[in-house]
């Protein structure tokens, strides 16, 4: 390829990291990819590339002294001609000079007392070697390549108050350059170009290293020297995110930031970017992206002056291994120079001070260990010359959580539930940044973990993180990761016209799309493990949909004397052989009256036994058991623990089967419910292993039922439940036990997605600069917002082809705070009165919860049959 303009001046630096250049076909993607940017932008290419991985953390031990220098680099010798060989070069032609110098450097005179410029040279040898054999490769691969010593082009600088270590081994370089460089720079003779990262000159003419990281950096300067048109930064990871994506699989790609943001976000924890390398490039204004070598569709993340300001979190980071010096005045407070001769002593021990907190007698303050070399002994001696001057006291390993983004003052009010968060640990230390872009809590190490999740989660749900912002924020990590199972179209889109029409007649009207109903149902009926399917009628007892179900196999749950008489009112002929009565805390005659059905009954208490003798001599009943847990998507829905009602505790079993067969009852089933919207397959499995255990030791239990409480997605995020893995592993456990059928008792999963609650938009009304759009009818018709923070999708069906460009908290007419079904919900701009207003996924506990508070009508219904 020869240049498509001669001695063009456009340039794209693009650096790749360690794992990026350890392996054959990761060499062709970098040769690919710039020859397509030279190509795509008629630029030049500069390639930065750091050691193959691993390779600079053995040539750190070999310069730090460790003892088995010498084997550690024939190591590193055998593991360069194997890369050679599966690159299919001469290996002593490409690097036989160099593996030489490496070799002559672990027996240099230096080594003994490893002098900091022998440190430095073993150091960088690891990038040589890398970029020699890469151009070497891509050469042989029939692109026009030149190879440069970086050395020859950047400049450690002099700083300041940087000692003799930082001034070799943690360089910074300056970025200007002068017409000579740019023009030896441009007469290079091919298009494309390979060079090392993290070295430098130092001033006395040997090698300089930028310090961990420093590839990153390299790229920076080369990018600002060159005035390129964009750094890339080609790594292993999609690009930014929200959180550590390790430990958050919700974080979220950041697709857009400007250099600020960057700028903390890389400081306070995303290992991704070096946070040294941001300056360069924004002092120079060349707009930076780090994108990911094996998915190089992906977005990733821009860095530019141009970004659109969103004020809002836009990531939470940890840092482990903080040091905090806390430093109690004894008598010299507030005298002038008290502080001057604290941080002097900071200094003469070489140690720069990330965050700074003050009371009248105390001052603390961090210390960032990747800014410090923060040893035991160093600690010692500054301790030592503090106590000079006041009480010193360490406190280690503290973690730093910060919080990153524009305009942080103006986010407090929304933070409630993320100081709730932290409420319940000890803080140390909590610190606003001057430039409003951070604020950091400083806690104990050990009360950090598993924190983040928790953080990021309350940090959308409070609208403090506005994740709804596509033009900042992408995929989610485990997106991007595993890709996930989308929920399918909903079946009211195709049903608008008809719902409109519904509304018409008024509203609030609940609308249940029978088939989808069906569908459920036979994909329950489908699963091979379970002999016994009932529906549970407390989630939405419509007659037709009773009815649907009946005829779908399904027999009927139910809780109380009034779902008993609805169902054989509205299907006579039902056997009460497929009705189960499964109350809680009833009265006795809804039990004498169940039996008098001749529906199963179920019991979980003793007490009844005892209180009762004469209402279950001589029965068959089922026994409700506690197995000491609780699950579900809300606290109030789950149904198994201390703090449970429902339930008998495992460890009364005996007693209760004691006194059953004193009284001459039959124990034919079992059956647990631990919970309702349990998200996790294997929840059910360990159910019925348990209930299965149990069963072996009454002996003459016939039926094991597992219960309800299978989830919908509710939101885009949920994936919708994997059926089979659940038969799967229901089959499993089955197997182990052969000798009893298995029952389940769902209501949600068949009838939440199969209703819309239909709405009319009375008032849109700002206050305070939030726009609410209110409707007819609020947590009376639809009460599972208000108790349970539940999510329900919210649509403008009048408007329902608009472009949703409207931010509205979505309220009810009800005389309470908690009237409201959906904060922050996007709907179209226009929204106004008169519009109808759609509440997805209400089928279940919608209607049967609702209510006539306020003296406000229920809501109708209506059922839409193919
Ligand atoms: N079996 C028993 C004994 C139950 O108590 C329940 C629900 C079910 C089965 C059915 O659970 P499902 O499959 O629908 O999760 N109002 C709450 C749900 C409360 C569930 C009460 N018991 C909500 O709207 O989320």
């Amino acid at each position: 390829m020869s240049p498509a303009s001669p001695a063009s001046d456009r340039w794209i630096v693009l650096k790749f990291g360690g794992t990026s250049v350890s392996r054959r076909h990761r060499w062709d993607t970098i040769g690919r990819l710039s020859k397509r940017r030279a190509e795509e932008n008629d630029a030049r290419v500069l390639v930065v590339v750091s050691a193959l991985s691993g390779v600079t953390n053995e040539l750190t031990a070999i310069a730090d002294g460790a003892a088995d220098s010498m084997e550690r680099v024939g190591k590193l010798e055998q593991r360069h001609r194997e890369f050679l060989a599966e690159l299919e070069l001469d290996a002593d032609a490409v690097l036989g000079e160099r593996l030489s110098i490496l070799r002559a450097l672990a027996t240099d005179p230096r080594a003994v007392e490893r002098t900091l410029p022998w440190q430095a040279e073993v150091l960088g040898q690891g990038e040589l070697l890398s970029s020699t054999l890469g151009a070497a490769y891509l050469r042989a691969s029939g692109l026009d390549f030149g190879w440069m010593d970086a050395r020859n082009w950047l400049q450690a600088a002099v700083l300041p108050n940087q000692n003799a270590w930082a001034q070799r081994l943690s360089v910074s370089c300056s970025p200007l350059a002068s017409a000579e460089w740019g023009e030896g720079f441009r007469q290079q003779p091919a298009r494309m170009l390979l060079t090392q990262g993290f070295i430098a000159r130092h001033r006395d003419g040997d090698t300089a290293i930028l310090g961990r990281g420093g590839s990153d950096t390299s790229a920076a300067y080369f990018g600002a020297l060159l005035g390129a048109q964009r750094v890339e930064i080609w790594t292993d990871v999609p690009g930014m995110f929200s959180a550590n994506p390790r430990e958050v699989p919700d974080a979220r790609l950041l697709t857009r930031l400007d250099y600020a943001e960057a700028q903390e976000i890389a400081t306070t924890g995303a290992k991704v970017l070096h946070p040294r390398s941001i300056k360069p490039c924004r002092d120079a204004g060349v707009p930076m992206a780090i994108l990911d070598t094996e998915r190089p569709e992906l977005p990733g993340t821009s860095i530019d002056g141009n970004a659109v300001t969103v004020p809002g979190v836009k990531a939470i980071s940890r840092r482990n291994g903080i040091v905090l010096v806390s430093m109690e005045s004894v008598g010299m407070w507030q005298q002038v120079g008290f502080l001057a001769d604290v941080f002097e002593r900071f200094k003469r021990h070489g140690l720069s001070v990330d965050l700074i907190g003050s009371s009248e007698t105390n001052v603390t303050v961090s210390l960032d260990p990747s800014e410090n070399l923060v040893t035991t002994n160093v600690l010692a001696a500054l301790s030592a010359d503090l106590t000079e001057i006041c009480r010193v006291k360490v406190i280690a390993p503290c973690s730093a959580i910060t919080l990153v983004g524009r305009g942080m003052r103006s986010l407090l009010h929304k933070l409630s539930d993320v100081w709730a968060t932290f409420g319940r640990e000890r803080v140390h230390m909590i610190s606003q940044s001057s430039n409003d872009l951070n604020l950091t809590f400083v806690i104990d190490e050990v009360d950090a973990d598993g924190l983040l999740p928790v953080l990021h989660a309350a940090l959308i749900d409070s609208g403090a993180m506005p994740v709804e912002e596509t033009s900042v924020f992408g995929p989610r990590w485990r997106e991007i990761a595993n890709g996930i199972r989308k929920r399918e179209t909903p079946w009211w889109h195709g049903e608008r016209a008809r719902l409109l029409a519904m509304a018409e007649a008024g509203t609030p009207r609940y609308a249940y799309h029978l088939p989808t109903v069906r569908a459920r149902a036979q994909a329950l009926n489908a699963l091979a493990p379970i002999d016994q399917r009932y529906y549970a009628i407390k989630a939405n007892s419509h007659p037709a949909i009773l009815q649907l179900l009946v005829e779908e196999g399904f027999g009927l749950e139910c809780v109380s004397l009034g779902e008993l008489q609805r169902v054989f009112e509205i299907i006579p002929e039902l056997s009460p052989r497929r009705v189960l009565f499964t109350p809680s805390f009833a009265p006795r005659a809804e039990y004498e009256a169940a039996y008098g059905l001749g529906v199963t009954v179920t019991l979980d208490n003793v007490e009844s036994l005892q209180r009762w003798p004469e209402v279950f001599r001589g029965r068959d009943l089922w026994l409700r058991v506690d197995l000491g847990r609780g699950d579900g998507h809300h606290e109030k829905v789950r149904t198994g623990g201390k703090d449970s009602k429902f339930g008998l505790p495992v460890a009364k079993v005996e007693t209760f089967v004691a006194l059953a067969r004193g009284l001459g009852a039959n124990v034919i089933g079992l059956h647990a419910h631990l919970g309702s919207g349990v998200e996790t397959p294997q929840h059910w499995k360990q159910v019925c292993d348990e209930l299965g255990g149990i069963a072996e030791r009454i002996g003459s239990v016939e039926v094991i039922d597992i219960g309800g409480g299978l989830p919908i997605p509710y939101t885009e995020d949920d994936e919708p439940f994997d059926l089979e893995a659940w038969g799967a592993g229901l089959s499993e456990i089955k197997a182990a036990y052969p000798g009893y059928r298995l029952a389940i008792e769902p209501g949600r999963y068949l009838v939440a997605e199969a209703g819309v609650l239909l709405l009319t938009a009375t008032q849109v009304v700002e206050k305070d600069g939030v726009r609410r759009v209110g409707l007819d009818a609020g947590m009376n018709a639809l009460i599972r917002p208000a108790l349970y923070d539940a999510w329900h999708d919210i649509l403008n069906l009048s408007r329902l082809d608009d472009a949703n460009d409207g931010v509205f908290d979505v309220v009810g007419p009800i005389c309470e705070s908690s009237d409201v079904l959906g904060k922050r919900r996007r709907l179209p701009d226009a929204t106004s009165d008169g519009d109808v207003v759609l509440i997805a996924d209400a089928g279940a506990y919608g209607f049967a919860m609702a209510n006539a508070y306020n003296l406000r009508a229920l809501p109708k219904e209506e059922v839409l049959d193919v």
